[in-house]
């Protein structure tokens, strides 16, 4: 059975762009065609400043969303990935495989870097090798596909690049995996400032759609979204950023397609308005199914956790240990 695994980072309330990029997938798709696992990716939200309570409230609140967006204990894996060692363990073999250079060419490494630096701040090493624990926490688990939004393909690239290198060097050891994206929605746009990522650790602001947002504060997120100059409703990236981010909004909520939609609409309000509909209408059982898990006080989540965190030690270890092995570290007993 082929497997996959994919990660959500706490480092920020999950928004409309992680819902429509990778969750949903994972959630409609994923988890029924495949052995998958779902993590909560913590230690990578420890590579910029970070305020400790806020990281474990995020992480508590990142899986419980999971939950409630539809990924179903029975069917999948979902655990914390700072519950299961073999993630760090393998990272460092990797970064034993990776290069410098690799690593100072990721586009996410340069552009947070850079922010952090016009912050006045210092720039984490964890930054740079971030990647290479991604990596890891693909290989271990023998991953044959990782479901990602588009701004991740550069990252299973290099995961790719150094199964391949590290397979070549000491023998097969990993699968060689492949990222898949949703086929509309793959990189949703900031409302405000539709040439960027909506992204969750950015500052908030009315660009953001968040999943908890109420209908409500999600409604006039989307109303007051920025269109182009123009009147005319066009679906073209470059021309008409803002307009096609609400299509392309559209089409992944309605199941339609973003350039057939672009014909049946005169005006940039009724789309706003259906856009609006349409956003509303997709998050209001995943609101509600969150505000029940939270009801219990967590319990349910820790549990499921838990048990997530034995079945994915339990795949990994085999396969990092032969990784251990293979590059002739001595077995422990
Ligand atoms: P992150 O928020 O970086 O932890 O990302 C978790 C998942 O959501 C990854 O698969 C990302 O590619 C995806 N994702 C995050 N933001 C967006 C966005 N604006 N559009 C599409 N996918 C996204
Ligand atoms: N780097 C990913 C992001 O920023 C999160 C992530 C970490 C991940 N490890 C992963 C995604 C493994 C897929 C597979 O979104």
């Amino acid at each position: 059975m082929k497997r996959i695994f994919s990660g959500i980072k706490p480092t920020g309330h999950l928004t409309l762009g992680n819902y429509l990029g990778a969750l949903r997938r994972w959630v409609e798709v994923d988890q029924h065609r495949a052995d998958a696992l779902f993590s909560v990716v913590d230690l990578h939200a420890l590579t910029v400043e970070h305020d400790p309570a806020r990281v474990r409230r995020l992480s508590r609140q990142a899986a419980a969303l999971m939950l409630a967006a539809g990924l179903d204990p029975e069917r999948c894996t979902v655990f914390v990935q700072s519950h299961v060692d073999a993630h760090t363990r393998l990272s460092y073999l990797l970064e034993c495989t990776a290069t410098d250079g690799e690593l100072r060419r990721m586009i996410q490494y340069k552009e947070k870097g850079t922010r952090a630096r016009a912050a006045g701040q210092s720039v984490r090493l964890s930054l740079l090798t971030y990647p290479v624990l991604m990596a890891a926490d693909i290989l271990a688990h023998g991953t044959d596909e990782v479901p990602v939004g588009e701004d991740q393909t550069q990252h299973v690239e290099l995961t790719r690049d150094l199964a391949l290198r590290f397979n070549q060097r000491y023998g097969h050891v990993f699968t060689v995996p492949r990222a898949t994206h949703p086929p509309v929605a793959a990189r949703v746009m900031d409302l405000q400032d539709p040439t960027s990522k909506m992204g969750k650790s950015h500052e908030p602001g009315n660009g953001i759609v968040y999943l908890l947002d109420d209908p409500d504060t999600t409604r006039k997120k989307v109303m007051r979204a920025v269109t182009d100059s123009g009147s005319e409703v066009r679906y073209d990236r470059e021309e008409s950023p803002g307009v096609t981010n609400l299509l392309e909004i559209l089409a992944a909520c309605s199941g339609g397609d973003p350039a057939e939609l672009a014909g049946a609409y005169r005006s940039y309000g009724d789309l706003k308005r259906d856009t609006a509909d349409a956003v509303v209408e997709l998050l209001r059982p995943v609101r509600e199914r969150h505000a029940e898990l939270a009801s219990d006080g967590g319990g349910y989540v820790d549990e499921v956790l838990r048990a997530g965190a034995e079945r994915a030690s339990a795949l990994a270890r085999p396969r990092v240990d032969a990784a251990y092995a293979a590059v002739g570290l001595l077995p422990a007993g």
